[in-house]
């Protein structure tokens, strides 16, 4: 027969789990600012997927031929797919789906800045590929080995797909890099407007992160916003070198004693007026998003009485 743990036995369990690099599971007994942290953390991941799909989405209707907008199809389908493995995550820690979504709606909930930046040209899905989810692998790919243990298996599959996004965002600049001098530009152009917001995406720097402490202690992350950010750039400027595109910014060179590329001062006013609702197109996410989710209500109903039927 096993004895009832006091709190204090069960805290220290978990402290183990984490010390021994072991995964925290649903059924296994966390702290509540623990679970408050991953309920929010994986929802805003969940989130920024499906908002993640609007920019890039309205160009499945006007890609450039047939084989464009499969592949533009598949991915954006994919983000949709990642929607769903992170609500179920978050479903594992007792947290409801549609509460989640009107959150989200309602702007109790945050999704990434990134995705309420335009894109007017072709050459913007191609960056988005590359550089946002480019950034994002960098972001996820430690997020495999978080503590919890639904979310690091979620990522491992995640990941996979988003590096598929990220080639296929090179793939399409390099080929409008070997067609027309506009094609280059256009690129230019694209990239000249998605690097410094893609660098925002690691979050602020470290000084004024007070949330990242505790989720280094919990295991959740296993690398500060700055140092992801630096590894971004380091793995970015060769690239970019290879596609034939400069980032705006004169200050980026290479450090020979850091063996690393230093890089300009980074405008966080920005971020912190696009994350509070003033960018470009955070109006227009909101409202799609919400929008979708009333025109689907008759779907919901009607799966759920169907459910109902089978049932009885
Ligand atoms: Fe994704
Ligand atoms: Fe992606």
């Amino acid at each position: 027969m096993t004895a009832v743990m006091t709190e204090a036995e069960l805290e220290k369990d978990f402290e183990h789990t984490l010390s021994r690099d072991q995964r925290i599971e649903p059924r296994d007994w966390l702290p509540e600012a623990y679970r408050k942290t991953m309920v929010r953390q994986i929802a805003q991941h969940a989130h920024s997927e499906i908002i993640g799909m609007q920019p890039e989405g309205k160009w499945i209707t006007m890609a450039p031929s047939l084989r464009r907008k499969a592949i533009l199809l598949a991915k954006v389908q994919d983000e949709a797919g990642h929607g769903l493995y992170l609500y179920s995550a978050a479903e594992t820690l007792g947290a409801d789906r549609a509460d989640l979504t009107d959150k989200l709606i309602s702007g109790r909930q945050k999704y990434s800045s990134i995705f309420n930046y335009p894109t007017p040209t072709f050459a913007d899905v191609g960056v988005i590929g590359w550089l946002v989810d480019g950034a994002a692998i960098c972001n996820q790919v430690p997020l495999c080995r978080s503590s919890y243990g639904p979310y690091a298996r979620g990522m491992i599959r995640i990941c996979k797909e988003e590096s598929f996004h990220q080639r296929q965002g090179f793939e399409l600049l390099m080929t409008m890099m070997r067609g027309t001098q506009a094609q280059r530009d256009m690129v230019q152009d694209a990239v000249n407007r998605w690097w410094w917001p893609s660098l925002m995406m690691f979050g602020p720097p470290d000084d004024d992160s007070p949330n990242t402490a505790q989720s280094m202690a919990w295991k959740i992350k296993r690398h500060t916003n700055d140092e992801l950010r630096q590894r971004y750039v380091d793995m970015s400027v060769p690239q970019a070198e290879a596609l034939g595109v400069t980032f705006p910014d004169p200050e980026l060179k290479w450090n020979a004693e850091r063996e690393s590329y230093d890089f300009g001062p980074i405008d966080w006013s920005e971020l912190k007026r696009v994350i509070s609702g003033d960018g470009p197109c955070n109006a227009e996410r909101i409202a799609n998003r919400r929008k979708a989710q009333e025109d689907g209500a008759w779907v919901r109903e009607a799966a759920t009485a169907h459910a109902k039927k089978k049932e009885a």
